[in-house]
């Protein structure tokens, strides 16, 4: 694990970014795996500063975002597909044709999990999956007890994720119950991961993914056998 420190959320954004920035000049076509919540925000306004003033196109980059909630269709003012465009989508050259989500709105949504499963195997991969962890180490959204094993799935967010997230819903009761999320399996698979740790609120979880065990109990501690995982984090 390459762990970068550095000193304020900024600096965080600005790095992970640069990565995000140097692969996609690199080589054009690759497929970058996105997260949403409250981390990779900063990273995303960076990556359209950089798009305005230097040109980084996107148009030839396929996307797979980690998970979507079920319940929400694509429109929701809160669901991951709004988010994804305001934040980055609507702002770069991205085809969105080659952006993808999973749907939290299917009708079988079994299928749209093997669905999205498969569309990622179709396009050879993820080659960058950025991550963000949340407080009890769950990465997309595999909680703790989810199997290592796991591929795209539905899950039952804990209480403490409903009550991470209910910032954006304004009131608890509106937070989804469930949501669609790559497996660990999936996100193991992809060749290379950058990892964003932000804020206070991380600081045990980040100590717990260094110095932990290896456990289904922690996922994000299965990290630790990803042979390229870049940690950018804000020290605490
Ligand atoms: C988001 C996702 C989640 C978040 C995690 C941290 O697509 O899959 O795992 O990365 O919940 O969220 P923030 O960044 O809001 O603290």
């Amino acid at each position: 694990m390459r762990i970068i420190e550095v000193e304020t959320y900024e600096e965080l954004s600005e790095v992970g970014a640069q990565i995000i920035i140097q692969k996609v000049r690199k080589e054009p076509n690759s497929v970058l795996g996105l997260a949403t919540g409250s981390t990779p925000i900063g990273l995303y306004e960076k990556l359209v500063h950089d798009y305005e003033q230097n040109g980084t196109s996107y148009q030839h980059v396929t996307t797979f975002n980690l998970d979507e909630y079920v319940g929400l269709d694509e429109g929701h003012e809160q669901s991951y597909r709004t988010y994804m465009n305001d934040h980055l989508f609507d702002q770069i050259d991205i085809d969105k044709q080659q952006t993808h989500i999973p749907k939290g709105d299917a009708p079988d949504l079994v299928a749209e999990a093997q669905y999205y499963e498969e569309r990622i195997q179709h396009a050879d991969g993820i080659d960058l999956q950025i991550l963000g962890i949340g407080r009890n180490g769950h990465i997309g959204f595999n909680e703790p007890g989810t199997p290592f094993s796991s591929r795209t799935h539905i899950v039952d967010l804990t209480p403490s994720t409903r009550e991470a997230n209910q910032k954006f819903f304004g009131n608890l009761d509106l937070v989804p119950t469930k949501a669609i999320s790559m497996g660990i399996a999936t996100i193991m698979a992809s060749k290379e991961i950058l990892l964003l740790i932000s804020g206070p609120a991380k600081a045990e979880a980040y100590q717990r993914l260094i110095h932990g065990k290896m456990e289904e109990q922690f996922p994000a501690s299965i990290l630790q056998l990803h042979p390229r995982v870049t940690v950018v984090v804000e020290k605490s």
